[in-house]
């Protein structure tokens, strides 16, 4: 059935899970997660980016994932929008049926500009009222995303601020989240502790520090009632990189933040770790690996059912690692 985000993760806080939010852009994303929430009773967030939008059509992706809610009427699914850019733009998603959006006030309109306190308070505050009338959850973000290591937001196409970050933006304060949370009500706070979007987040392998998990802690302390988000979660998983490789690919060495960083996250607060490029890695390493292991096939099928493995695969060790499984 799909239901609010803000119930799902009331859920995951009173039993102290987390709730990974893979991002779908086309069917064979959205049967991965379905069959790994079946596989493993989870609750599932499926959430739509911008760019999934222009990719799919909004009609498409809508139906995709009320597709998936009328393919498993037993797993709780909550329709997410991710990053919306402006209150019309959550508006707009609202519309079309979403249970639940994020306001990235963090940034501007272009995703791009990072953006004044006072500005985030008022278009989160705006779209918070209007998706609240309708019953729908709201995301906010406070702070920019960036690589603790690099001070960059990630090479992504789409969100994320320009040029060097410095050490203080790249954090989430705790008094400002504490009097942003309480000016406009959000349902769920996304916080900037170190990550960044995209394959390119560390060039070193992790030594345990990746995140702040320090900075975690002192938030959810703040306000221990708000759930707590993490963007640019991805693991970039190393076997994946070298399937890529080894069959044709050009990816330079870079590494993601490990799963047991965010496991740490997941005892301080964090409830909902969005993941994107993992399941792009293991997709595009399973085409690769398909298509050079066999030269004549040339149904389309064949190879996207081996992205579909690849990324249930991946599905399945998030929803058992964050505590997910057997919560649907
Ligand atoms: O936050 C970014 C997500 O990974 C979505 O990326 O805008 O390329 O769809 P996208
Ligand atoms: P990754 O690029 O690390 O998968 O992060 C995705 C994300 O934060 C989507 O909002
Ligand atoms: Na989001
Ligand atoms: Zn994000």
């Amino acid at each position: 059935a799909l239901i609010s985000m803000r119930q799902m993760l009331d859920h995951a806080a009173e039993r102290g899970y987390g709730i990974p939010a893979f991002n779908v852009n086309n069917l064979e994303q959205m049967r991965a997660i379905m069959e790994a929430a079946d596989a493993t009773d989870s609750p599932v967030i499926i959430q739509a980016s911008a760019g999934a939008r222009k990719y799919a059509g909004a009609p498409f992706l809508r139906h995709l994932i009320l597709a998936a809610v009328e393919e498993f009427p037993h797993i709780p699914v909550a329709m997410h929008q991710d990053h919306g850019t402006s209150p019309a733009i959550c508006q707009r998603s609202i519309q079309l049926g979403f249970s639940s959006v994020m306001m990235d006030g963090s940034l501007g309109e272009d995703g791009k500009t990072p953006m004044d306190y006072a500005y985030n308070v008022d278009v989160t505050r705006r779209t918070v009222e209007m998706a609240h009338a309708c019953g729908v959850s709201v995301e906010g973000e406070l702070g920019c995303l960036g690589s603790l290591e690099t001070g960059m937001a990630g090479e992504e196409d789409g969100i994320g601020a320009e040029g060097q970050l410095s050490h203080e933006q790249m954090l989430t304060d705790p008094e400002e989240a504490a009097d942003f949370v309480k000016a406009t009500h959000v349902d769920a706070l996304a916080i900037a502790i170190g990550t960044s979007h995209g394959a390119y987040k560390f060039t070193q392998p992790p030594t345990g520090d990746t995140l702040s998990i320090q900075r975690i802690k002192e938030i959810h302390t703040r306000i221990p009632d708000t759930h707590l988000v993490m963007h640019g979660s991805s693991s970039v998983p190393q076997e994946w990189l070298d399937v890529i490789n080894q069959y044709g690919g050009e990816i330079p060495e870079t590494y993601g933040v490990p799963v047991s960083e965010i496991v740490e996250g997941i005892k301080h607060g964090v409830r909902k770790v969005n993941i994107d490029t993992d399941l792009r890695l293991a997709s595009t390493g399973a085409v690769r690996r398909f298509l050079a292991q066999n030269p004549s096939e040339f149904d389309p099928r064949k190879f996207l059912k081996a992205t579909v493995g690849a990324m249930r695969d991946i599905c399945v060790a998030r929803y058992e690692a964050f505590g997910t499984a057997g919560n649907a």
